[in-house]
């Protein structure tokens, strides 16, 4: 195979969240999908929300009638994978589970063509362990899309240790033609994104435990102050108090527990007392009828305190992932702007800000707390030393 196209049949293993998002992306590209899960009643519930989900945007005038069903119509909606066969590239959007996606992937080499190319979208496990199952897995990488797929338009691209550069090659140029953002980035724990973007998380949960601010205050701080579109409090509310402690307890394991990823001890107890956030009613906000939230304290001068104090964080974790090659700097950038709305790319907003500044605020946390976890990134320190910069 030289390169993928339209023509190719896209296979996706797991009808939930990711899967039928992505099954809705390819067939409206124009790909023949096979959607797969192991669960009869899964398959129905994405047959049925897929034909509501073009309907609404028919409704709206998105999509022609006649393109809303040439698109549910290109879907096929299986429980076995035999007809994985004729596809040119399948993507497993299953459970995170590292030993059913390796045995699944042993499965899915048996019965794809010998150049079929095979991608999870997996969020934190290694591309090269799934990939270590495979005979051939030189065919294997991330595919890595976010939630909701059809509206976001970052993808990250992640190569295993043995994946051939054909494969990743074709792999990010189909992903482009299918009109996303694609970034690469090194097999490394949480890719790009979920690892650059912990601090927004940890930083605003260690503010709130030293009592410097309460969560609407820190939340007005980086929305007001900072021009996030939402604050890192009614993010995690969303986000689900449960799923971001995970996430965030899996890097820091997968760092060799890096104390700048230490999960919170508040965000545990959140955890433990049911308190999810909005899909459990409460988490640092109450969301049930007729209750009020308390009001954020307006205080310019705080405000830019733990604004820089976050944005110091992140942007040396931005750093981190150059110095480590995790991804180049544009990638990095391109990958916070288009991934989870950032409203700059950090290294840009590092070398707006200045990075002597950015290395001093830094060392001052490190000084005054006397915790690893401050620690300047030394692509900074040598940066400001040769008086560079990230871009020109
Ligand atoms: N939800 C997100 O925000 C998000 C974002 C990016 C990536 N991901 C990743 O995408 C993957 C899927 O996540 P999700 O949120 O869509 O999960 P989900 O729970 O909504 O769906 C998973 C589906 O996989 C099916 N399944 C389980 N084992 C299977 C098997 N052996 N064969 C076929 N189907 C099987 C289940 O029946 C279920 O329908 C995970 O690896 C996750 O880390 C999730």
């Amino acid at each position: 195979m030289t390169k993928l196209d339209r023509s190719n049949i896209t296979g996706i293993i797991g009808a939930g969240t990711m899967g039928r998002g992505i099954a809705q992306i390819a067939a409206t590209y124009g790909h023949s999908v096979i959607l797969q899960d192991i669960s009869s009643d899964v398959i129905q519930d994405a047959k049925t929300s897929l034909g509501k989900i073009l309907n609404r945007l028919e409704e709206k005038g998105r999509l022609e009638r006649e393109s809303a069903i040439e698109i549910l119509d290109r879907i096929q909606f299986v429980n076995d994978l035999r007809l994985f066969q004729q596809c040119g590239l399948v993507i497993e959007a299953i459970i995170e589970n590292l030993e059913i996606k390796k045995e699944l992937f042993g499965e899915i080499e048996k019965v794809t063509s010998e150049d079929c190319i095979l991608a999870t979208n997996t969020s934190s496990l290694s591309i090269t362990s799934i990939a270590a199952a495979c005979q051939k897995p030189e065919r294997v990488l991330g595919i890595h899309f976010f939630n909701p797929a059809p509206l976001m338009s970052l993808v990250e691209i992640i190569p295993g240790v043995l994946t051939e550069e054909f494969t990743v090659k074709t792999a990010q140029s189909l992903i482009n033609d299918w009109g996303k953002t694609t970034v690469r980035a090194k097999d490394t724990p949480g890719f790009i994104v979920n690892r650059v973007a912990r601090p927004f998380y940890g930083e605003a949960l260690r503010i709130l435990e030293e009592n410097i601010a309460d969560a609407a205050t820190i939340d007005w701080a980086m929305k007001e102050i900072g021009g996030f579109r939402m604050g890192p409090f009614e993010l995690m509310d969303l986000i689900g108090n449960d799923v971001n402690l995970k996430v965030t307890e899996t890097i820091f394991e997968e760092f060799f527990y890096d104390p700048r990823f230490k999960p919170s001890f508040t965000q545990k107890r959140m955890v433990e007392a049911g308190l999810l956030g909005k899909k459990s009613g409460r988490g640092y906000y109450d969301y049930r009828e007729n209750t009020g939230n308390p009001n954020p304290k307006e205080d310019t001068e705080l405000g830019e305190q733990i604004f820089l104090r976050i944005l110091m964080m992140l942007i040396n974790e931005a750093a981190d992932a150059v110095f480590l090659n995790i991804a180049s700097k544009e990638d990095v950038d391109l990958a916070m702007t288009k991934g989870v709305n950032y409203p700059k790319g950090l290294l840009q907003w590092a070398d707006e800000i200045g990075l002597e500044k950015v290395l001093t605020e830094l060392e001052q946390l490190q000084d005054e707390y006397g915790e690893d976890r401050y620690r300047p990134n030394p692509l900074l320190k040598r940066m400001v030393r040769n008086k560079e910069k990230f871009y020109d």
